[in-house]
């Protein structure tokens, strides 16, 4: 399969902005696959979002999206996407159902068809009892399924989710997830942007690393979690004299040096057998811990991880 989105060296520079949004930023990501765009508060996420689905032209580069030219064939592409923004795009007034059967009529369907598609989308996506209520008056997670229903109301080949969970909580934000899953079973091609690189975990197959306008890391999530350290158990005990005992059973089920403070101690681990196994070595010896977290490395690390060891 080739590569459903495509950015060559794209830069962007807003007027009166003092530096440019966007700086020599390329992605691939292939047909089929979900690609994690992640970065900080005005890391560029938007920016790349908003030039891959023609909303906004850009200074410099280019892009294809699901073959098509951003700039020449922006027709092609509009046709091939969907698009859930980072503010939602519907209306708060409209019940879920009325939106449903706005966004068809706006894409060109009939009348009958554009209401057949909104009855199966509202049930697929779970929102029977809500459909014919305000939005305005639907949860974040609801708002966010008829956010993704919306967008799929004509089914696109590429979908762009921008932020699809900030501000849920995390059932709601487990429901997106389960929903972003089921497309890619259909074979849609996602792009979405987050703060979370949990989020990233969950759910691609690649993750591109956003910082001042460019790609600075990328590769499988497997692959950057590990380039920034191990999973670490995180301990603490009754007592400093308890936590130096429990450092010396600790060593030998530990994959780097193991640290202790105070109370605490951090072990990092291989994988979750050696939790386990460190638990139990523990408990032989007698020096139960009173609090236990395993800890694996978040979007803070891999960013001052690309921060000390320097970037491409
Ligand atoms: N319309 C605009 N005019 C001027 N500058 C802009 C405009 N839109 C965005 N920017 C700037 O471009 C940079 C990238 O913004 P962008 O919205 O793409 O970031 P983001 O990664 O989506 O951030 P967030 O996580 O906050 O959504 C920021 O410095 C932002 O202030
Ligand atoms: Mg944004």
């Amino acid at each position: 399969m080739g590569a459903a989105i495509e950015a060559r060296a794209v830069r962007k520079h807003y007027r009166g902005a003092e530096r440019p949004a966007l700086d020599g930023f390329d992605l691939r990501v292939e047909a089929g696959t979900v690609c994690a765009l992640l970065g900080r508060n005005g890391a560029g996420k938007t920016t790349a979002v908003r030039i891959l689905t023609t909303l906004l032209d850009f200074d410099d580069g280019a892009a294809t999206v699901a073959g098509h030219d951003v700039r020449s064939g922006g027709d092609g592409v509009r046709r091939a996407i969907g698009l859930v923004g980072q503010n939602a795009a519907v209306d708060e007034i409209l019940g879920g159902r009325a939106n449903l059967v706005l966004f068809g009529r706006l894409r060109g369907l009939s009348k009958t068809a554009a209401r057949d598609r909104a009855a199966e989308l509202i049930t697929r996506f779970g929102l029977d009892n809500a459909a014919g209520r305000a939005v305005g008056t639907y949860s974040g997670g609801m708002r966010r399924r008829l956010d993704l229903a919306a967008s799929l109301v004509v089914p696109p080949s590429v979908l762009f989710v921008d932020e699809p969970t900030t501000g849920l909580d995390p059932d709601a934000r487990r429901e997106v997830w389960a929903t972003v899953r089921r497309l890619v079973d259909d074979g849609v091609t996602v792009l979405l942007t987050t703060q979370y690189l949990e989020e990233a975990d969950e759910l691609a197959d690649h993750v591109a690393m956003l910082r001042d306008g460019r790609v600075v890391l990328e590769g499988s999530p497997a692959e950057l979690t590990s380039l920034v350290g191990d999973t670490r158990v995180e301990a603490t005990f009754g007592s400093p004299a308890d936590a130096a005992a429990a450092a010396r059973v600790a060593r030998p089920h530990a994959v780097g040096p193991v640290h202790v403070t105070g109370a605490s101690v951090a072990v990092p681990v291989a994988d979750a057998a050696a939790v386990t196994r460190l638990c139990a070595a523990l408990a032989g010896a007698g020096v139960a811990p009173v609090d236990l977290a395993v800890r694996r490395p978040t979007l803070d690390d891999v960013f001052t991880h690309v921060n000390t060891e320097g970037a491409r």
